[in-house]
C-alpha cells in the first residue's frame, strides 16, 4: 500500500530544487559515479553501519553491508552507508555504556543532516542495539534494525563453552588452583570461535530479541547464527523491506506503541533476560512516547522463563536455541499472553509470523508447564537501601539467596575491591553481603558491569561460588549469581548506598521485593548529614557533558535533554 509519491520523498529535499544549492548535491552525487537514474524518484536508504577493526561481533557486518546494499538496489532504492561508533563490549574502556547515549546522538543526527528516506541499522554488540534504536526513534523515519546475530558455540576440552558466563565460572575455578596457564589459554581460544554478538542469553541477544518482538526487525531475524548463510539473505531482505517501507511510510512511531513494549518485557522474561533489559527498555520506550517505569516490569513478571539458555539455564546457547525454532517459537508459547496485532517493520503484525512457528526441541524451548524457572527472570526491590528501586536475577541465583540477612562488608570504589577482596585477612564470611558503592552512572562513571563482584579468594578456595553482593553497578547479562544491581539512587549523588557501614546487617526478601539496611532513621539522618559530594569525575569533554545530563538507572540512563518531552521537536534542516 503506497503512501508516498516520489515528489514527497525527504531525499528530494537535496536533489529536486533549481536551485544552486541542489546543483551542488547533484554534482557531488555524480562525482561519485551516481547517475540520475541512480536516485531520482528513489528512496535514498542509510545503512548505519557500526562494523570496526575492533570490534569481533561486527567483523562481518564489513560483507554484509554489501548484502544489505544488494537488497536495497533489487527493490528499487539509492544504498548510502554511514559508519557509526562500533562500541565493542570488550574493548571500550571505562565502558560502552558511557557511549551507548553518543551513539543515539550520533544516528540521530546522522539521519537527519544526511539526504535519506529511510535507514537499516546494524548492530547486536550489547549497547549498539539500544543506541542505534534510540536515534531512530527520535528520528523517526522508517528505520529496521537488522541484528549481528549470535556467534557459535564455544568449545574447549570436550565442554561447551558461553560467552561471559563460562568465563566467570572457568576464572573462579583457575583462582582455586584447579586450572592451569596452559588450559586457561586454551579456554581463551575456544570460547569466541566466530564472528557475531555473545552466545549466552547475554545483553546482546536479548536486545536484539526486544528490538525483534517492539516489531523492529524483521520477524525470526534476532536468532540467526552470525555465520549462518541465512544471515546473508536475511540482510539482503532488510534491504529490500527498507524501501517498500519508505513507500508505505511505516515509521518507528507507528510499531513502538504500549503493547509492543508489554509485549517485549514478557518476551525477556521468558527468555531469562539480561538485568540490562530494564534500563535500555526504559529509555526507549520513553523515546517512544511509552511511560515505562520499573513497575511495569513488575507487572509483567508472572511470565515462566522457557528459553534453557545460559545463564539462566544450565546448558544450551543460542545456537540451539536457533535450531529449536528460534524467538518466533519461544513467542508461539506465549501466545496467550501476548498481543498479537502489534505490528512489525515486515508491514502486518507480529502474529502473522508467531502462528506459523514451530519448536522442534521441548527442552531448548520448554513447555510453559516445564519452566526452568517458574516466573520472575528478574525481580525489582525496594527498600532503605535503594528507594528507587534495584534489580536482581533470580532465575540466575542460589535459591537459597533469595531470602537472606548477613552483616555487610563495604568498598567505597571497584579500585579498593579489587585491591582487598583476594587479601587472606578479609573479614569475610559465606553470609557476609558484599557491597560496593560509586559504581554507579555518575560515579563509575557510566554505571560498568562490576556488579559480579568476585567471591573472595578464601572463600573460593572453600568451595563457595555464590554469595549476596549489592552494587550501584550493572553486571553483564552473562553473569551470574546473587548480585543486587543498579541501586538507586546511586551512592555517588548521595543515595542511601553512601551511607551504609561495614557490619550493619542487610536483610533481602525477594519475595516481599525488599531490600533494607536494619539502621536506624535517626542513624541515617545523622549519616547524611556527614555525607560529602565525591569531587567531579570530569572537568571538561563527553565526560563533563554526560555527568551534567544523565538519568538514573530507574530512568533508563538516558540523557535528559535527548528525551522526547525536553524542549520543541527538532526541525528537519533548512533547505539553504
Ligand atoms: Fe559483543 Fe558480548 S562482547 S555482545
Amino acid at each position: 500500500m503506497l503512501k508516498r509519491a516520489p515528489g514527497e520523498l525527504r531525499s528530494r529535499r537535496w536533489f529536486g530544487p533549481d536551485d544552486l544549492r541542489s546543483f551542488g548535491h547533484r554534482s557531488r552525487i555524480m562525482q561519485m559515479g551516481y547517475a540520475p537514474e541512480d536516485w531520482r524518484d528513489r528512496p535514498i536508504i542509510a545503512i548505519v553501519n557500526t562494523w570496526s577493526d575492533i570490534a569481533p561481533c561486527h567483523a562481518h557486518f564489513r560483507h554484509r553491508v554489501e548484502d544489505v546494499k544488494r537488497g536495497v538496489l533489487q527493490a528499487g532504492g539509492l544504498p548510502l552507508e554511514l559508519p557509526a561508533l562500533s562500541l565493542s563490549e570488550n574493548f571500550v574502556k571505562p565502558t560502552t555504556m558511557l557511549y551507548r547515549n553518543m551513539l543515539a546522538m550520533e544516528t540521530e543526527e546522522l539521519l537527519r543532516s544526511h539526504p535519506v528516506d529511510g535507514a537499516v541499522l546494524m548492530g547486536g554488540c550489547d549497547k549498539t542495539t539500544p543506541g542505534l534504536l534510540l536515534g531512530a526513534i527520535s528520528m523517526n523515519i522508517p528505520a529496521i534494525f537488522l541484528p549481528a546475530g549470535p556467534m557459535l558455540r564455544g568449545n574447549w576440552a570436550g565442554k561447551t563453552l558461553g560467552s561471559g558466563s563460562d568465563g566467570w565460572k572457568y576464572w573462579d575455578e583457575r583462582r582455586a588452583g584447579n586450572i592451569s596457564a596452559v588450559e586457561w589459554q586454551d579456554v581463551e581460544a575456544g570460547i569466541a570461535r566466530s564472528y557475531g554478538h555473545c552466545m549466552t542469553m547475554g545483553t546482546a541477544s536479548t536486545m536484539t530479541a526486544i528490538a525483534e518482538v517492539l516489531g523492529m526487525s524483521l520477524p525470526g531475524a534476532s536468532s540467526i547464527p552470525a555465520a549462518d548463510a541465512n544471515h546473508i539473505r536475511m540482510s539482503a531482505a532488510c534491504g529490500r523491506r527498507i524501501v517498500d517501507m519508505v513507500w508505505e511510510d511505516l515509521k518507528p512511531s507507528d510499531i513502538l506503541t504500549p503493547a509492543a513494549f508489554d509485549n517485549a518485557i514478557i518476551a525477556a522474561m521468558s527468555m531469562g533476560c539480561s538485568t540490562n533489559a530494564i534500563i535500555h527498555t526504559i529509555a526507549l520506550a520513553r523515546r517512544a512516547g511509552v511511560a515505562l517505569t520499573l513497575d511495569d516490569f513488575e507487572r509483567l513478571s508472572d511470565v515462566p522463563v522457557l528459553a534453557n539458555i545460559r545463564p539462566s539455564g544450565d546448558t544450551y546457547l543460542m545456537e540451539d536455541f536457533y535450531y529449536a525454532g528460534g524467538l518466533l517459537a519461544l513467542l508461539k508459547r506465549l501466545e496467550g499472553r501476548l498481543d498479537l496485532n502489534a505490528g512489525t517493520v515486515a508491514g502486518g503484525a507480529l502474529g502473522d509470523a508467531v502462528r506459523g512457528a514451530r519448536i522442534h526441541d521441548g527442552d531448548v524451548i520448554r513447555p510453559i508447564d516445564e519452566p526452568i524457572y517458574r516466573e520472575g527472570a528478574l525481580a525489582v526491590l525496594k527498600g532503605n537501601l535503594a528507594p528507587d528501586g534495584c534489580v536482581i536475577k533470580p532465575s540466575a541465583c542460589d535459591p537459597r539467596f533469595l531470602q537472606h540477612a548477613g552483616p555487610a562488608l563495604v568498598f567505597d570504589s571497584y579500585a579498593e575491591m579489587k585491591e582487598r577482596i583476594d587479601d587472606p585477612d578479609l573479614d569475610v564470611t559465606p553470609d557476609t553481603v558484599l557491597i560496593m558503592r560509586n559504581a554507579g552512572p555518575q560515579g563509575g562513571p557510566g554505571m560498568p558491569e562490576w556488579g559480579m563482584l568476585p567471591i573472595p579468594k578464601k572463600l573460593v578456595q572453600a568451595g563457595v561460588r555464590d554469595m549476596v553482593r549489592i552494587s550501584d553497578a550493572r553486571m553483564s547479562g552473562t553473569s551470574y549469581g546473587a548480585c543486587i544491581l543498579h541501586a538507586a539512587p546511586e551512592a555517588f549523588v548521595g543515595g542511601p548506598l553512601a551511607l551504609v557501614r561495614t557490619g550493619d546487617v542487610i536483610v533481602l526478601d525477594v519475595a516481599a521485593r525488599r531490600l533494607d539496611m536494619q539502621v536506624e532513621t535517626a542513624e541515617l539522618d545523622r549519616r547524611r548529614e556527614s555525607w560529602r559530594p565525591p569531587e567531579p569525575r570530569y572537568q571538561r569533554g563527553y565526560g563533563w557533558m554526560f555527568a551534567q545530563h544523565i538519568a538514573q538507572a530507574n530512568d533508563g540512563c538516558d540523557f535528559d535533554f535527548l528525551e522526547t518531552a525536553f524542549g520543541a521537536p527538532v526541525d528537519e534542516p533548512a533547505i539553504l
